[in-house]
């Protein structure tokens, strides 16, 4: 069989990985990939925003299954896409993605159908704000409506700041087109937490544990990232949670997409919070997590290819994955100056020797290949992976691979599966 993999990031090397050791799987294509995919498979120079260059591609390789890692390929519709092109993907058709893309059709599809989550207005103008924020105590949530690469979030302490906020979206352009809708958002105390589940539209099947870490610095602190980090199991999750999570979001959720028929055949990735009165949605997911999907992929012993043919052909409820009981750290190396502005093409040693490691797997993110160097080519640039008989055997086995990978600039942090 052949698969494109669309993206080009930790996550989706991780997937391409995985789906690799397929023995069904016989070519693997992923566009635009990095330096790390072009060793599981062939990078084909077609960028993720590109789909009808995808779909050619597609059909002149006979490809019989496409997997779409971002979120903005989703929010633009390439599923539907290809699907109607008579080509299978992995991945929500664009009308079900908007459950990601766009936070007010988010949280009126909870409503509708009895989600837990916080209480809510969307304002359209700065006297809809205005007027609705009346209805808020403080600290209150401004979000962005659409996608802002994760960083549509103002927590805003005071009614003046988060008019100002409000204001800097609705009529500054900040966030661009994500921000010409704003949510406010109750803010909600207790513990973050998400979870990862193949939904096939008739029933789901949720992943172990995983979770990132955000802050750019140690101790959860700083600006907010794509993530730095991730380990799996969580440990701020226990079974009790789960079957609440199962009973109170997951069920719903999916007589949610049946009965506004919306066609979701892919992965649920709900961002939660733990409250004192349960579980509640912050936000939905529709892709895979990066890089929450670096620690998951590894403990996976059943074949990836079965669970997505298996959400394609809505038979989830027929397959059982195994997964090892090892744990899974994943350090990310950034650039310095990342999230902000970084340097590229800065040569990366020490790769070879760091792979050698017993259980260690390395997942490229912002790296190039050129010529017999691997160049720096993004912000986060590595995911170093490892697994352990536990948390901290697995920690050990990442930071000693994490020590002998050396580029200029190199930043990570130290806490990754401690806190
Ligand atoms: P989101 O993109 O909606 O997940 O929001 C980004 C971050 O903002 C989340 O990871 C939370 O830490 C925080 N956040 C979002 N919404 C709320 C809320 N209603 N109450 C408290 N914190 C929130
Ligand atoms: N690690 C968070 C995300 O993928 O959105």
């Amino acid at each position: 069989m052949k698969v494109l993999v669309i993206g080009s990031g930790g996550r989706e090397h991780a997937l391409a990985w995985k789906l690799r050791r397929s023995p069904r799987v016989h070519e693997i294509f992923v566009a635009p990939g990095n330096a790390g995919t072009a060793r599981v498979g062939t990078n084909v120079a077609i960028s993720a925003g590109d789909f009808p260059g995808l779909l050619k591609f597609a059909e002149q390789q006979d490809v019989d299954l496409t997997v779409v890692g971002p979120d903005n390929a989703l929010a633009g519709g390439v599923v539907d896409l290809f699907e109607d092109a008579g080509r299978r993907a992995f991945g929500p058709r664009q009308a079900a993605a908007k459950l990601e893309s766009s936070k007010s059709f988010a949280k009126d599809f909870m409503v509708r159908h009895g989600i837990p989550t916080a209480h809510y207005a969307v304002c359209r103008s700065r006297d809809e704000a205005r007027a609705a924020l009346g209805d808020f105590s403080f600290p209150v949530a401004v979000k962005a409506d659409g996608l802002a690469l994760g960083k549509g979030v103002v927590i805003a302490q005071s009614r003046p700041e988060a008019e100002r906020v409000v204001t800097e979206m609705l009529e500054q352009g900040r966030f661009g087109e994500a921000g010409r809708t704003v949510v406010l958002e109750e803010f909600l105390v207790g513990t973050e937490c998400s979870v990862h589940a193949l939904v096939d539209g008739r029933s789901f099947l949720l992943f172990p544990t995983a979770q990132d870490h955000k802050q750019l610095y140690e101790g959860n602190r700083g600006p907010n990232t794509g993530g730095m980090g991730s380990f799996s199991p969580s440990n701020k999750l226990a079974e009790p949670d789960l079957v609440e999570i199962r009973r109170q979001i997951l069920e719903p959720f999916l007589h949610g997409i049946q009965t506004d028929k919306l066609v979701y055949r892919g992965l649920l990735f709900p961002g939660l919070m733990l409250t004192a009165e349960g579980p509640k949605v912050l936000e939905f997911n529709c892709r895979f997590g990066d890089p929450e999907t670096q620690a998951l992929v590894p403990r996976l012993e059943t074949d990836l290819l079965d669970l997505l043919e298996a959400t394609l052909e809505r038979r989830l409820d027929q397959v059982t994955p195994a997964w090892t009981t090892q744990s899974a750290v994943c350090v990310v190396l950034a650039s310095g100056g990342y999230p902000d502005r970084y340097d590229t093409r800065k040569p990366i040693a020490g790769l070879a020797e760091a792979e050698q490691l017993e259980d260690v797997v390395i997942f490229h993110a912002g790296t190039q290949q050129e010529d017999n160097r691997v160049l720096t080519a993004g912000g986060r640039v590595l995911g170093v992976t490892a697994l352990g008989a536990n948390l901290s055997s697995a920690r050990r086995r990442a930071y000693d691979a994490v020590e002998r990978i050396r580029f200029d600039g190199r930043y990570f942090r130290r806490d990754i599966g401690l806190i």
